[in-house]
């Protein structure tokens, strides 16, 4: 089946390459020439396990073009993967969404299957539905669908492949969709949900949400624990047996970042206020996360008060390990902090860039040693596995102090002080 993905994002690229993989002739478009270069040149502008290889290997079903007519005139199925960014209300910005819908209005003489990658807001599809109509298409021409993603950057692509259910928004009046998306997927082994168009829409944004509620409810209850003195830890793995609560997103920290979490609770919100709802737990979640950066800093104050003229090294940049992605990280937010602090900072992650190197106090290194080189303290900020098993020996011998701030909860503080380390986290001595 021919495919236009629009849009070479994470998204975009994970979905063409998985869909080519699955035997589609996938046309991935997006607006940015320098990405579309890049990927007919063999490389992939951005790091996500896999993805080249995948790529690479079904290079023969998949083409990359600026977003032309011909190729949304030639394929029955579009699938929209476009940004949807926060606006500074919160609200989701739709634009990128709205310039797709008018270039797909503009091409569409056959019948279409309208996809839906995008995380929209309720009533985004039966919008786009709306405008095409208002545009003069004919409502038999096509069908919009809502497909959300529950894709995991770091492991998009197994999420995708092996998906827990696959999730498909359609209006009561389409008949055609269901069975058009289960062909799509039929190699994928996974239960179809199908429901409503805004059903499905709030699907994906009450995952996320209560992904964002485990973490900020774990990191308010390692926030009481660190005032009794009780692992952290110990309370998760006390409650996991429990089937109800599970194991997973209860992982303390300093807090929850990427591409995601943050714009999808915070679009939620608006579109709760928007109805009069009071989104009272949602801004619960909101305000724990946005205070964990602070907590952490407050520790390390109460430890070394003063931090004028001292050396931190972070290691960890990105919002969390396995991508390189920067967007919202708590990681950088830290960075933010202790700059502020009058103390220099080293940097250091194995794929993600400092956004705001221009800051002269603050410096990404390129290797660890460097970065570590004559540091007082140093803080874990994102638990790459090369952090969590450091060489601690070879650690100490590089640092000037002693300090170690673990601010993912990733290493055992028994074995850095065994060291000759000191150790500070939050519920966890
Ligand atoms: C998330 C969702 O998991 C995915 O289903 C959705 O489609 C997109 O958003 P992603 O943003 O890639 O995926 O990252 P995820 O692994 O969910 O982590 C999000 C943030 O929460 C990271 O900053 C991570 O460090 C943090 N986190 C996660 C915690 O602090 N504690 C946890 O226990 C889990």
């Amino acid at each position: 089946m021919d495919i236009c993905v629009i849009g070479a994002g994470y998204v975009g690229l994970t979905s063409a390459a998985v869909l080519a993989d699955l035997g589609h002739s996938v046309h991935c478009v997006d607006t940015i020439d320098e990405k579309i270069k890049a990927l007919n040149s063999g490389a992939v502008p951005l790091f996500e396990p896999g993805l080249k290889e995948l790529i690479q290997k079904n290079r023969s079903r998949l083409t990359f073009s600026a977003p032309t007519h011909e190729m949304i005139e030639k394929s029955p199925v579009i699938l929209i993967a476009v940004g949807t960014p926060s606006s500074p209300t919160g609200e989701t910005d739709l634009t990128f969404v709205q310039s797709v819908v008018d270039r797909i209005a503009d091409a569409l003489t056959t019948y279409k299957t309208i996809i839906t990658k995008s995380t929209v807001p309720p009533g985004t599809n039966e919008w786009i539905h709306q405008t095409l109509i208002q545009k003069g298409i004919n409502p038999q021409l096509f069908n919009v669908v809502s497909n959300p993603e529950f894709l995991r950057e770091g492991t998009a692509i197994q999420d995708m492949i092996e998906a827990d259910k696959i999730v498909i928004g359609k209006r009561t009046d389409d008949t055609r969709s269901v069975a058009i998306l289960k062909d799509i997927y039929q190699k994928i082994d996974a239960p179809f949900i199908v429901t409503s168009l805004s059903g499905a829409e709030m699907i994906k944004y009450t995952s996320n949400a209560f992904l964002a509620t485990k973490i900020s409810f774990i990191n308010e209850i390692a926030r009481i624990c660190d005032k009794y003195d009780v692992a952290i830890e110990d309370v998760v793995k006390g409650i996991s047996t429990d089937p109800r609560i599970s194991p997973h997103f209860l992982q303390a920290g300093i807090g929850y970042g990427g591409s995601c979490f943050p714009k999808d609770v915070r679009s939620l919100v608006h579109s709760s206020l928007k109805k009069n709802v009071q989104p009272t737990l949602l801004q619960a979640v909101q305000s724990v996360n946005q205070t964990q950066v602070a907590l952490y800093l407050n520790k390390l104050l109460a430890v070394s008060p003063n931090l004028t003229g001292k050396t931190i090294a972070v290691l960890g940049i990105a919002f969390k390990p396995n991508t390189d992605d920067t967007r919202y990280s708590p990681a950088v937010a830290l960075i933010q902090k202790l700059s502020e602090q009058g103390c220099s900072v080293t940097a250091f992650d194995p794929k993600a860039h400092l956004p705001f190197l221009q800051k002269a106090n603050v410096k990404q290194k390129p290797t660890l040693e460097e970065t570590v080189k004559g540091a007082d303290i140093v803080v874990i900020a994102t638990e790459w596995e090369e952090f969590i098993h450091l060489d601690w020996l070879n650690l100490k011998k590089w640092m000037k102090g002693d300090l170690i701030v673990d601010a993912r909860n990733c290493i055992d503080p028994e074995h850095i002080r065994q060291q000759g380390l000191r150790y500070l986290g939050v519920a966890k001595s």
